[in-house]
């Protein structure tokens, strides 16, 4: 049997405000893998992105990782699948997309700017589906921030408690380590040449002040020992069930470039998370180990290879084995179907899989059939997993046709691009297809959908950006009258391509003030794909 191989996979994303170190930690973990040789090697910017990346021309141009990966990595018998989200400022839905196909999340801070825009995003997505949520405190090599100030921020602007399970000795100029809190030892600083595993450190009963004083100083023994006293009577005890239900942030100090508290990490963190969970379907739970192969998708990925003008289709396998040429049910089709060439992904790089399991993710050619949030299953199964909400888009714009006569292709474009899910697409309420409004999560998938347009449709467009920021879906549609909603000035109504109501607002406020005006009317920032 393989059940083994399923119990030993954690399937994580990483979630970050760019520049917090996503990237440096994605590759320590990777170097304590021995998936690669040496750090830096996995995508040191942009010179080796740009060569192993091809799929697509504004990745290049730009040199920014447009699309998101799989890293996978063996450590400790433990099976290791990183899905790799887009850092750059301008992510798009695809990131929230990710964070429906990980099992946990590691939230990376940066020691001296706490909680930032984009995480605060992301931890929204990981709340909804309350997954567990392991903090990450980086940079604790540079003058960090009040180390109590920064859990209280989590835990205010976040809503999420945490529980330190390592407790940092000074920073900057004056890091010594880390208290561990489980272990009751001091670990000290080690700063190690960029590359190389943790450097040597030294293990310190936290009683022995002895070895202490010599080894971190009086200063920093004093202030420690002060500190400790007051963690351990004020903050709550560690809970694993309130971790696992993601209602507790275990917290983690270290510094990712000098690689110090990054292995101590991943030895609590693979202690701690979990083996992957059952999913709900239509049909109640559907257990990992007990069914057999299902999957859904979660992300569609065109024109990886321009030669090709190929898509590909992100699976996470939620139960069973999948082995390569298998027959599958296609939910959503009702079709059985072979799945050809299946492919891992592997630091931008495709290799074609034999078998995965339950918490990997496969890629899958796809000629146009899938959507975002069909279900995969055996031939004999019939089950649908839950959809995968549409994230509420941040920018928008009007879209304009150059040339009037291209009608039908610009129209196919845009719908076919709206499918795969990188653009969210919306009409006048009152009018038809003429006027198309377009919402994005990252102004950069604007520049896609151009060029996509351009080089595909022979489509030219016009951009004309609009001033809202806020979209919410009206939950309660069906008992509402929309053309009767009090509205605020910057109040627009839209609609989706299946005809359900939105409103766009230009600011977050007159979200609250329409709710208040508008007594019974339910609005959400995630839209159900129904
Ligand atoms: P991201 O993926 O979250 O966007 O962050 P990334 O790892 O690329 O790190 C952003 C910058 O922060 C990089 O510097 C990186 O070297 C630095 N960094 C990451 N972890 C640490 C840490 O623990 N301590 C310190 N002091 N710096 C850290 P850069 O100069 O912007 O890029 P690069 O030229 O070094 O690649």
């Amino acid at each position: 049997m393989y059940d083994q191989e399923i119990k030993k996979r954690r399937t994580f994303a990483i979630i970050s405000h760019p520049d917090a170190g996503k990237t440096t930690l994605t590759e320590k973990f990777l170097l304590y893998g021995g998936a690669i040789n040496l750090a830096g090697s996995v995508k040191g910017k942009a010179t080796a992105r740009h060569a192993v990346s091809d799929w697509m021309e504004i990745e290049k141009e730009r040199g920014i990782s447009v699309t998101s990966s799989v890293l996978q990595f063996h450590y400790d018998d433990f099976c290791i699948n990183i899905l790799d989200t887009p850092g750059h400022q301008d992510f798009s839905e695809d990131t929230y997309r990710t964070l429906m196909a990980a099992d946990s999340a590691v939230m990376v801070i940066d020691a001296s700017k706490g909680v930032e825009a984009q995480t605060r995003k992301l931890f929204k997505v990981c709340g909804m589906r309350h997954i567990p949520v392991f903090t990450f405190i980086n940079k604790l090599d540079r003058d960090a921030n009040d180390t109590f100030e920064l859990l209280d921020e989590i835990e205010k602007e976040l809503g999420i408690a945490t529980c330190p399970i390592n407790w940092p000795i000074g920073s900057g100029k004056r890091f010594k380590g880390v208290y561990d809190r489980q272990k009751r030892e001091v670990i000290t600083y080690s700063d190690t040449e960029k590359g190389t595993k943790e450097g040597h450190s030294e293990q310190i009963p936290f009683d022995d002040d002895e070895a202490l004083l010599a080894h971190i100083g009086e200063e920093a023994m004093t202030t420690l020992k002060d500190e400790i006293e007051l963690l351990d009577g004020a903050s709550a005890g560690f809970d694993l069930d309130a971790v696992q239900k993601g209602e507790l942030s275990p917290v983690f100090f270290g510094s990712a470039l000098t690689n110090f508290g990054v292995e101590i990490f991943l030895h609590y963190f693979l202690q701690m998370t979990m083996e992957p969970f059952g999913r709900m379907s239509d049909q109640g739970l559907i257990d990992p180990l007990q069914n057999d192969f299902s999957a859904f998708v979660f992300k569609i990925q065109a024109n990886m290879n321009k030669a090709h003008r190929d898509r590909i289709a992100f699976m996470r396998i939620c139960s069973g084995k999948f082995t390569s040429g298998m027959e599958v049910r296609h939910m959503q089709q009702d079709k059985v179907i072979r799945l050809s060439q299946p492919q891992q992904m592997m630091a931008s790089e495709r290799h074609i899989v034999e078998e995965a399991y339950a918490g990997d993710i496969i890629g899958v050619f796809d000629p146009g059939i899938f959507s975002i949030g069909d279900t995969i299953c055996m031939p004999a199964d019939h089950f649908a997993y839950e959809g995968i909400p549409t994230f509420a888009p941040e920018h928008f714009a009007r879209v304009r046709q150059m040339d009037t006569m291209k009608r039908k292709q610009f129209v196919k474009g845009i719908t076919q691009i709206a499918q795969e899910g990188a653009i969210q697409i919306f009409q006048e309420f009152n009018t038809g297809m003429e006027e198309i409004i377009v919402g994005v999560v990252g102004v950069l998938q604007f520049e896609v959908l151009k060029y996509r347009l351009e080089n595909e449709y022979n489509v030219d467009i016009k951009l004309e950006n609009l001033p809202f920021e806020h979209i919410r879906w009206i939950e309660n549609k069906d008992s509402v009258d929309v053309e009767k909603i009090v509205g605020t000035s910057d109040m627009k109504r839209i609609k989706d391509m299946k005809g359900n109501p939105l409103l766009l607002f230009v600011n977050s406020w007159s979200v609250g003030m329409v709710l208040e005006r508008n007594e019974g009317l339910q609005l959400s920032e995630f839209g159900r794909n129904t």
